[in-house]
């Protein structure tokens, strides 16, 4: 068993050391590139202890070595590679795994970062707070988090999602008070708007100088509309800056934003047609800007929703908004209270799937389709067996409905032998 726990933190070191080792805010991109070039050492190195090492963290759980074994299926990201990018929301403990990250890198090319991109990893209340006047205007930034992620995709060889800059959730209170101090309100719309700015600048800059190229899209602005009606109200970015702080943060983004990196606005939901009227009528003066380069669909949804409405809603955001692109940004799909949910949520995986390829196919830009999480027992909806992999890595019969929409078979693991 020692010996297992070595291994296991042996190999966790390579991935650290190949992955995550600067400490430079200003390396250049390449300066972690595994030797041979090719992003897969760590893999590799990860994917040889694979075999013996028992899961480092969770001390409760002993998973059976058969997972290994019988891991011969067949790769997403090559079935789909010339239709989207295919991709994973990774979590640290995904990271710090050699067996999550050896799953990962097997099945997906696009990463999104599940919380470590968010802004309360990304401001630096300490700083600010030690000279609130100073940082007024322009609040400080600290790099490590996004650094460890970007460090680790570019290992991975991952195409990087950027989420999210503009958000009411996970985005703390004092960077909108008046020295940062609750006791003293709000700050005022202009500062607001000048602390916006600067975030969204320093942000997108960093990332452009340190790792150009490798963040393909950004989540501009997270979840603006209300469940209810319009807007949404409970927002101290509604609440502060007012109605037009999306327009804002798309205006600045694109000031800042690299050309090749795609702005985009992201919402759960997005496919209910009053909440989608909603979004659509206050996306419509951005993408008319020029602003706005696509919609990102969350897709947490539940074995209830018909592939049909799902893909009508996709085609009325491209009539309505012009020529944009559409991401799959977050899917999941929760299981039911019937015997069989295991099957009908492989059909819906299946058939969400078909939808998305069908409408590529009449001339829709869906460019990268990403599931929310790698197995069950790490997803943010507990209890809903809502992803593709079981909690000892093998497949789930959802994962066979993805393989299946793409080779046309009913049986994939015939294809897959
Ligand atoms: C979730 C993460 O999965 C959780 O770990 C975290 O506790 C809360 O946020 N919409 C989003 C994601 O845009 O960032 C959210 O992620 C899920 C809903």
């Amino acid at each position: 068993m020692m010996k297992y726990r070595l291994l296991a933190l042996l190999s966790a070191a390579a991935i650290m050391l190949a992955g995550c080792g600067s400490s430079d805010s200003s390396s250049s991109a390449d300066a972690n590139k595994p030797s041979d070039g090719t992003g897969t050492s760590a893999v590799t190195e990860a994917s040889e202890a694979v075999t013996e090492a028992a899961p480092a963290e969770d001390s409760s759980y002993t998973r059976s070595k058969s997972f290994v074994e019988t891991k011969d299926y067949p790769s997403l990201k090559e079935l789909y590679k010339d239709r989207f990018l295919i991709g994973c929301a990774i979590s640290t403990k995904v990271m710090n795994s050699p067996e999550y990250t050896q799953l990962a890198v097997e099945q997906f090319n696009s990463y999104t970062a599940e919380n470590e991109m968010k802004p309360e990893r990304v401001l630096d209340q300490q700083t600010a707070m030690s000279d609130p006047g100073k940082y007024n205007e322009h609040v400080p930034v600290t790099y490590d988090s996004i650094r460890t992620c970007l460090e680790y995709a570019q290992a991975h060889g991952f195409a990087v999602r950027g989420h999210t800059l503009v958000w009411h959730s996970q985005t703390p209170e004092w960077f909108f008070y008046k020295n940062f101090d609750k006791n003293q309100g709000n700050v005022d719309r202009e500062t607001m708007l000048k602390r916006m700015e600067n975030y969204i600048k320093d942000v997108l800059e960093w990332t452009n100088e340190n790792y150009p190229g490798l963040i393909y899209a950004w989540d501009v602005v997270n979840e603006a509309a209300s469940d209810s009606k319009g807007m949404r109200k409970e927002s101290k970015w509604y609440e502060v800056v007012g109605e037009d702080f999306v327009e804002k943060a798309f205006e600045y983004a694109r000031k800042y934003a690299a050309k090749d990196v795609k702005l985009f606005y992201n919402d759960y939901n997005a496919y209910q047609a009053r909440k989608q009227k909603d979004i659509i009528s206050f996306l419509k003066p951005i993408a008319e800007a020029g602003n706005l380069d696509g919609v990102g669909m969350q897709s947490h949804i539940g074995l209830y929703l018909h592939p049909n409405s799902f893909m009508s809603a996709v085609r009325e955001y491209v009539e309505e908004l012009g020529d944009i692109e559409i991401q799959i940004t977050e899917l999941d799909i929760g299981k039911d209270k019937s015997d069989n949910w295991e099957e009908k949520q492989k059909e819906l995986y299946k058939g969400f799937f078909e939808g998305l390829m069908e409408l590529q196919d009449d001339g829709i830009k869906i460019t990268s389709v990403t599931i929310w999480g790698l197995t069950d027992d790490m997803s943010w909806r507990k209890g809903e067996n809502a992803l593709m992999f079981n909690r000892d890595l093998s497949r789930k019969p959802a994962f066979d409905g993805v393989v299946e929409a793409i080779t046309g078979s009913g049986d994939s693991e015939e294809e897959a032998a």
